[in-house]
């Protein structure tokens, strides 16, 4: 696996800033919020890992980012500020112009972006003259190179073939040539290794890696796999039940984790291949949205639990860094020694 230079990003710009993002979704139960107050930023050409259980919300703030959600079962509040514009409130046209050029995204199964009635080339050719003007030939071309750019042997034969002609691990190239085409100043890859096997899944953080190095973009990568955003990343974002629960630059978060679930999550590392929501170092599961606890929404599940952790908890600042833990500064959780 590719190792990064270390926290050299962490002076860089910001290039995307979330502050205080909400949202809620409408199910046949009703209106019920899945993210509360979610807070944080990307810098321009960082790596930031993303990381939490299943349903701790991570790909709805991906999907909010986008705005890929449904227009009236969900609501957004807070502000998505990128180049300028908050996201969270610009129009259908602006996020058109946004979104594949200047933020894209890959997804844990290609075949969800895919559209199975079109060759690859045909596609990532319609995604080039979306945004720039381009002639027939010309995209083809792009098109063509943007295959060879991800390591497919005789692109210009794959070009020609359906999403159903290829492997997973081919499906997965083809997304990232096609998310990539553009130079896209952020990439949100989300789970984009986890359906893929184990050598397969270094092989495409590899690509993707240096691919991003040579474009400048930034990635928010989305994982439950720690050991790979200890391997890949500059900073971590924790989030638990809907909320950042901790963040901040990843050697320091894994050399000394200040929220007991970062913790349980780091020593769940040497198994991260287990099925998803099945963490033999933190008990119990993740709450369900409709059943919030009251307090600390890790609470039930926390062995630190007392008497303060009873009132909800707010995010604080802890140095560098940021925790939603009021006891962070008493508790001695120890390392995984990454
Ligand atoms: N359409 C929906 N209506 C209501 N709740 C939803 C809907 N889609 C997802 N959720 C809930 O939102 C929460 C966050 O989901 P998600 O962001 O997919 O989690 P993650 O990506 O961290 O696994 C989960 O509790 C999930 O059940
Ligand atoms: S606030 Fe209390 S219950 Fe919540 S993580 Fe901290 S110690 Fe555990
Ligand atoms: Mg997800």
């Amino acid at each position: 696996m590719q190792q990064l230079a270390g926290a050299t990003a962490a002076d860089q710009d910001t290039l995307l800033d979330i502050q205080n993002l909400t949202l809620s979704l409408r199910d046949e139960l009703g209106w019920v919020e899945v993210l509360n107050n979610v807070s944080f930023s990307v810098k321009s050409k960082e790596i930031l890992g993303v990381v939490g259980e299943s349903g701790c919300g991570k790909s709805m703030t991906a999907l909010s980012i986008l705005r890929l959600l449904p227009l009236r079962d969900s609501r957004i509040g807070g502000r998505i500020m990128f180049g300028g514009e908050n996201l969270a409130t610009c129009s259908e046209s602006q996020m058109n112009r946004i979104r594949g050029r200047h933020i894209s995204m890959i997804f844990q199964e290609p075949m969800s972006a895919l559209d199975p009635v079109f060759t690859v080339g045909y596609q990532i050719e319609e995604t080039l003259k979306r945004h720039f003007k381009l002639g027939r030939k010309e995209a083809a071309e792009r098109a063509v190179a943007a295959l060879d750019s991800v390591g497919i042997a005789s692109p210009a034969r794959v070009a020609q073939l359906y999403p159903m002609n290829l492997s997973g691990g081919m499906r997965q190239r083809v997304m990232i040539a096609m998310a990539l085409v553009c130079e896209p100043r952020l990439l949100i890859a989300d789970e984009p290794t986890t359906a893929l096997d184990v050598t397969i899944q270094a092989q495409i953080m590899d690509l993707l890696l240096g691919l991003a190095d040579r474009t400048g973009t930034a990635i928010m990568f989305i994982t439950h796999n720690l050991g790979l955003v200890a391997q890949s990343c500059h900073r971590m974002v924790t989030m638990y039940a809907g909320q950042v629960v901790e963040s901040g630059p990843v050697r320091d978060v894994i050399s000394g984790p200040n929220h007991p679930y970062t913790a349980g999550l780091l020593h769940s590392i040497p198994d991260s291949n287990r099925a998803r929501g099945t963490l033999p170092s933190i008990a119990g599961r993740v709450p369900s949205l409709r059943h919030m606890p009251a307090g600390c929404r890790f609470g039930p599940r926390c062995s630190h639990s007392a008497k303060p952790c009873e009132l909800p908890q707010s995010i604080e600042n802890a140095g560098a860094r940021e925790v939603r833990c009021n006891r962070w500064g008493q508790l001695e959780l120890g390392s995984v020694g990454a």
